[in-house]
């Protein structure tokens, strides 16, 4: 693949409670109607993000900003030149269809509507407009309304939010066809992290947007990750502090019949199917059959997708922790293992440690690690559970697994908590045990049944995953 010019590639923090946003006063629900933003101009924050928006308007460089699913990589969805730009920077071709994101239902009914002559900017600002005057408040007459009927109870509840909804793909579309992949549907979200919106809005051209890892990496939940990853390959970063869902939206199809679920994600199944027209929903993702076809296989063998540089290994939910001799056939060079425990396994699988045989108790041998106690949940509005700061902690434990391995690293990471603390604590979690240089990541699985966001776990670990047992 061709070498970029390196770039300059700057991490640009945004205070978003500097960012001001108006609702209009007849609407039933913030964003789906008219609002607007007010910036405190001349501060910092309104500095950053606007440059990230004059760069997606007019730049071929993707720009990463933060969603409250994962960081994305995104570019003006209607310049074929600025989508080409993001598989440049992820060093990845163009075969997948990405996600469009939006800031308003004005500005998707212009993108189900055909452009009349030819798909420029202008253009669609006028269909938007347009639209407007044709189509009122999204609370009345649906009759004329280019957004399928199915999808209103979804929108209504999960939008602003992580959900990615299967449109038509009018002739004579606005989006570059890189976007769609020749497929004659787009997917399109309206994401609820207010720095993503405003970005949206400042830009106000619709944005694709896959995640903003290096192709076949865990996607990145921090600003930092993305630097790691494309660090010279683009200019901006937007910062705007951790994600707080951690796994990527969940993708439906409701042209089908029966509607689908295309990808688990952020939005449960289950709370798709308590939703009006949406009872018959089915599972349209390969996900258990993938398990039973290639387990276990030898580490090293397979296509990558989500994946740290050291083989994951991943129990399924209800199997007991690996026993010493598995775990010492898991070591390479580094004699250094990493494990993520997630609802039964005992602190370093149970295995006697090193300065435990020397009287020294456990607690004296851990080591805190990951930011210390900063918690990875400080900036997204929305909790400061207590239990969130333990997806920041990794322990190292000198453990003993046997004759041939006596004084193994163990790098031990609990995300035991709740099923949302572990989405948004795994990505950074496969993360930090390659900075670690382990060679293996040890994962125990959660159970994907319960119809919450562990379905969409379970679905990126066994993508991860080399090895599943
Ligand atoms: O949470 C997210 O959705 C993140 C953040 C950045 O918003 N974005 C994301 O985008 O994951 P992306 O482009 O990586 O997702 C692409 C996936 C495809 O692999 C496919 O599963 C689905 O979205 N998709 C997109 N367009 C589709 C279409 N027309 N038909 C079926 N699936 C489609
Ligand atoms: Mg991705």
């Amino acid at each position: 693949m061709e070498k970029a010019t390196e770039l300059r590639t700057d991490v640009l923090p945004v205070d978003i409670s500097t960012v001001q946003v108006k609702h209009g006063h007849h609407d039933s629900k913030p964003f789906l109607g008219d609002w607007t933003i007010e910036l405190q101009e001349g501060s910092v924050d309104a500095r950053n993000i606007r440059r990230a928006a004059t760069e997606l308007q007019h730049s071929d460089i993707p720009v990463a900003f933060p969603t409250e699913t994962v960081y994305g990589l995104g570019a003006d969805a209607t310049r074929s030149a600025a989508v080409q730009g993001i598989y440049k920077a992820k060093q990845r071709p163009s075969d997948n269809p990405l996600i469009v994101h939006i800031h308003s239902l004005q500005q998707l009914r212009a993108l189900l509507q055909p452009s009349v002559c030819g798909a420029d900017q202008q253009n669609i600002n006028q269909n938007i407009s347009d639209s407007d005057a044709r189509i009122e408040a999204w609370d009345q007459d649906s009759n004329h309304d280019p957004i399928p009927p199915i999808y209103r109870s979804l929108i209504s509840r999960f939008w602003p939010g992580p959900l990615t909804l299967i449109m038509p793909n009018p002739e004579h579309s606005f989006l570059a066809p890189e976007v769609t992949a020749g497929l004659p549907t787009f997917g399109v979200r309206m994401p609820r992290n207010l720095h993503a919106l405003a970005l949206l809005k400042l830009a106000n051209v619709p944005l694709a947007a896959p995640s903003a890892n290096a192709s076949s990496k865990p996607s990145p939940t921090e600003a930092g990750h993305v630097k790691h990853d494309l660090n010279g390959r683009i200019s901006t970063i937007i910062d705007g502090g951790p994600c707080e869902v951690g796994v990527e939206s969940t993708v439906v199809d409701g042209l089908s019949d029966p509607p689908a679920v295309l990808r688990p994600g952020g939005v449960s199944i289950e709370e798709i199917r308590s939703c009006p027209g949406w009872s018959n929903v089915t599972i349209g993702y390969k996900d258990m059959s993938e398990t039973l076809e290639e387990r276990p296989r030898a580490p090293g063998m397979k296509y990558r997708h989500y994946s740290p540089r050291a083989p994951v290994i991943l129990y399924e939910h209800g199997k007991s922790m690996p026993p010493a001799q598995e775990m010492e056939s898991y070591l390479r060079g580094n004699k250094r293992l990493g494990v993520i425990r997630t609802a039964t396994w005992p602190e370093a699988c149970g295995l006697p440690t090193v300065t435990q045989l020397n009287g020294h108790t456990v607690a004296e041998e851990k080591t805190l690690l990951i930011n210390g106690d900063a918690s990875i949940m400080s900036s997204p509005a929305e909790s400061t559970d207590a239990n969130a700061a333990q997806v920041a902690k990794a322990w190292k434990l000198h453990v003993k697994l046997g004759p041939h391995a006596e004084n193994v690293e163990l790098w031990d990471i609990n995300l035991e908590a709740s099923p949302e603390l572990i989405a948004r604590g795994l990505f950074a979690a496969l993360r930090e045990l390659d900075k670690l240089d382990v060679d293996a990541i040890i994962v125990e699985g959660v159970d994907d049944s319960r119809g919450d966001v562990s379905a969409a776990v379970m679905n990126r670990l066994r993508k991860a995953a080399e090895v599943k047992i």
